[in-house]
């Protein structure tokens, strides 16, 4: 309580008796808007040097005034340089931070009882809850509103993540992250030992098909605490509840001191947050994890603009050709967008490929194309349009055209063709090296082998071939996204002379190969020539997924450079729409009268089974089939 006013304000009083002191005649202002709430991140790395610059750089990204988050760091047991990058990122980015907390650990490097890095022995899991608990203590004494677990190889995407989070108004969240096939960092189920069990929760949440925040037993990896809730106190990595019976695992541990504080922990699926990758086996090394996780750097990419941190120093990986002498990515001038995105995708598999411009059939006329000599195949129509070919289909045939003469004129051995938009299997590198080392072994007589194809006779199986494993002759196939070409490969498909008798590359492809199934065709071309064929029978390449917004179907079909059926040839079809989500094809189409769902709801007649045109529809069945079904969420190649 102060003491009595003092005197001038009291002569005011005394002066003009009645009138408030307070008040002002200054126009109204509104308060200032609150401060975001105060976070703090918890990096705990261990031999994290290949994925801690994509980390790192997903951190800084995050649209999240940085003076309102504090940084935790810790890292020990390493074999690698991550104690440099870590504590050379700290010191760039401290100033920007609130505050930064530093606990490296350089020795020793790896524990006694384990096997390997991979490999969890009691004394690390120890360790880690020791670590995860001081985490915890620090955020707890430095009034941290909340605290943000993100494993160091996990990649936060979308730069909202802190603000969504925390918008859910949640005690322990998690934004659900994407993995190959169906991994993920949370559970749906959990056995009586507090071990993992799916249950039929599980995939629709991992899927999309159920949208929302869930109540789970269990999220790991990347997670965030609300610190300012009553119950949150009484969670806990270090020491284990009295209570606990379970194993000795930091994440079992957490998760059972959340039910005992009953806090229920939460999996929100509403956006897409991010990538981690599949867990190691613990004999599995250090470099088996770097492999591994390019390909969650390869997935990042398709849709995300990721770059390594800019405050680490990072060595790119060093450059190769895997014995190719190029590997040509053919692209649209046009569409830089995928040129940059696969430029990044390969120079992170240590890649080197050198872009060619594709040949934009649209902006060709119809002078140029009588210059070049082009005809279409007589007799080769497509029944949609009537068109003999889209100038698509020509700027297509013409951009793998001008690689094949390349070839030929530098005198080549061996090169890889790639299409823009592709996408990587895991370890494609190292599978694809396999391949071709036994070949050169098997002295196989090749010329053109599929990296990635639509295998469309599925009916008999294909010969393998010997000596080579994965390798088969390759029956009737669609698609040019990706295949080696020999140097007699490129010679017989010149000789062929192909612009006397055009039609769409990759149907130009098999009847070099006697494999179509349109006798025809066959008839015809049999002035083609022979190609010996081989393919992969593994499919390295599977095709990007569309974005969630894009509203046609072309992305199904490979088609910035090929397009295959542009939206005016199906300006004709005709039929009332099906009420979502019913099947958008098909299966089992019959030649003769069946329809076929497209995605844009319009029904298509399936012409009466004449070649090219039933083909495709048939096609298209297929990607449909898989992009309504979404096993995975893209269409992979079979
Ligand atoms: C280790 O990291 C530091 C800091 O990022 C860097 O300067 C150094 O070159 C790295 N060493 C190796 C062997 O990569
Ligand atoms: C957040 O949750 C708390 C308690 O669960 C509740 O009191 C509060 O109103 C909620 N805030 C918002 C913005 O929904
Ligand atoms: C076709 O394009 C070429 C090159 O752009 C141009 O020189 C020519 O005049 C065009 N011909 C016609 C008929 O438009």
């Amino acid at each position: 309580v102060r003491g009595p006013l003092p005197a001038p304000v009291l002569l005011l009083y005394l002066i003009l008796p009645g009138r408030p002191v307070t008040a002002v005649t200054e126009p109204l202002q509104p308060e200032s808007p609150l401060q975001k709430p105060k976070v703090m991140i918890a990096i705990l790395a261990r031999n994290a040097a290949h994925s801690l610059p994509y980390y790192l750089g997903c951190i800084d990204r995050l649209e999240y005034p940085k003076d309102r988050i504090a940084i935790w760091a810790a890292t020990d047991h390493n074999v690698d340089n991550t104690t440099a990058m870590l504590r050379e990122w700290l010191r760039k980015v401290q100033q920007v931070y609130h505050f930064v907390e530093w606990r490296p650990m350089e020795e020793p490097r790896s524990f006694t009882d384990e096997w390997g890095p991979k490999h969890w022995p009691p004394s690390r899991f120890n360790h880690v809850m020791k670590l995860r608990q001081a985490a915890l203590k620090a955020a707890r004494e430095r009034w941290a509103d909340y605290i943000l677990f993100a494993d160091t190889d996990n990649l936060l995407t979308n730069p909202r993540v802190l603000d969504l989070l925390i918008a859910e108004n949640l005690t322990l969240v998690a934004p659900m992250l994407e993995s190959r096939s169906l991994y993920s960092n949370f559970w749906c189920g959990i056995t009586p030992q507090g071990y993992y069990r799916r249950t039929p929760d599980y995939q629709p949440i991992r899927e999309w098909k159920r949208v929302g925040c869930f109540r789970v037993p269990m999220v790991h990896s990347t997670f965030l605490v609300d610190l300012r809730r009553e119950s949150s106190k009484e969670l806990t990595f270090y020491p284990p509840h009295p209570d606990y019976s379970w194993a000795f695992d930091d994440i079992m541990v957490f998760a059972f001191s959340a039910r005992q504080a009953d806090v229920q922990m939460f999996l929100c699926n509403r956006e897409h947050y991010g990538f981690l990758p599949v867990p190691l086996k613990a004999q599995q090394t250090v470099e088996d994890e770097a492999e591994s996780f390019i390909h969650t750097i390869t997935e990042a990419l398709i849709e995300h603009d990721m770059a390594p941190s800019e405050h680490v120093h990072m060595l790119p990986p060093p450059q190769i050709k895997m014995g190719f002498e190029e590997i040509f990515l053919i692209n649209l001038k046009r569409r830089l967008d995928r040129r940059q995105r696969m430029l990044k995708t390969m120079a992170s598999l240590g890649l080197q490929a050198t872009s060619v411009d594709a040949v934009d059939g649209k902006a060709l006329n119809t002078s140029q194309l009588q210059m070049l000599g082009i005809e279409m195949l007589p007799g080769y129509k497509d029944p949609y349009s009537g068109r003999v070919l889209t100038r698509g289909e020509i700027g297509c045939f013409l951009s793998h055209h001008s690689i094949w003469r390349q070839v030929t004129e530098r005198g080549f051995q061996k090169v890889l063709v790639l299409e823009d938009d592709v996408r990587f299997e895991p370890r494609f590198r190292r599978r694809l090296e396999a391949i071709m080392e036994d070949v050169e072994r098997a002295q196989l007589d090749w010329d053109l082998i599929y990296v990635g194809r639509k295998r469309m006779q599925v009916h008999q199986p294909e010969q393998s071939v010997n000596g080579v494993n994965n390798l088969v002759v390759a029956d009737y196939s669609y698609w040019t996204l990706g295949y080696a070409l020999s140097n007699q490969g490129a010679r017989k498909l010149l000789d062929a002379e192909p612009f006397k008798k055009m039609l769409p590359v990759d149907e130009f492809l098999p009847i070099m190969f006697n494999k179509h199934p349109n006798t025809i065709f066959h008839k015809k071309v049999s002035l083609f020539g022979r190609l010996i064929r081989s393919s992969a029978g593994m499919f390295l390449f599977y095709l990007p997924p569309s974005s969630p917004t894009s509203s046609s179907f072309f992305w199904l079909l490979s088609c910035h450079v090929c397009p295959v059926l542009k939206p005016l040839e199906v300006g004709h079809l005709r039929g009332p729409r099906p009420p979502p989500p019913s099947p958008l094809c098909v299966r089992n189409v019959d030649p003769h009268g069946s329809s076929c769902w497209l995605q844009n709801w319009d029904k298509i007649p399936i012409d009466r089974g004449v070649g090219a045109g039933f083909r495709r529809t048939q096609r298209m069945c297929g990607f449909f089939l898989n992009k309504w079904r979404r096993v995975p969420s893209v269409p992979r190649m079979e």
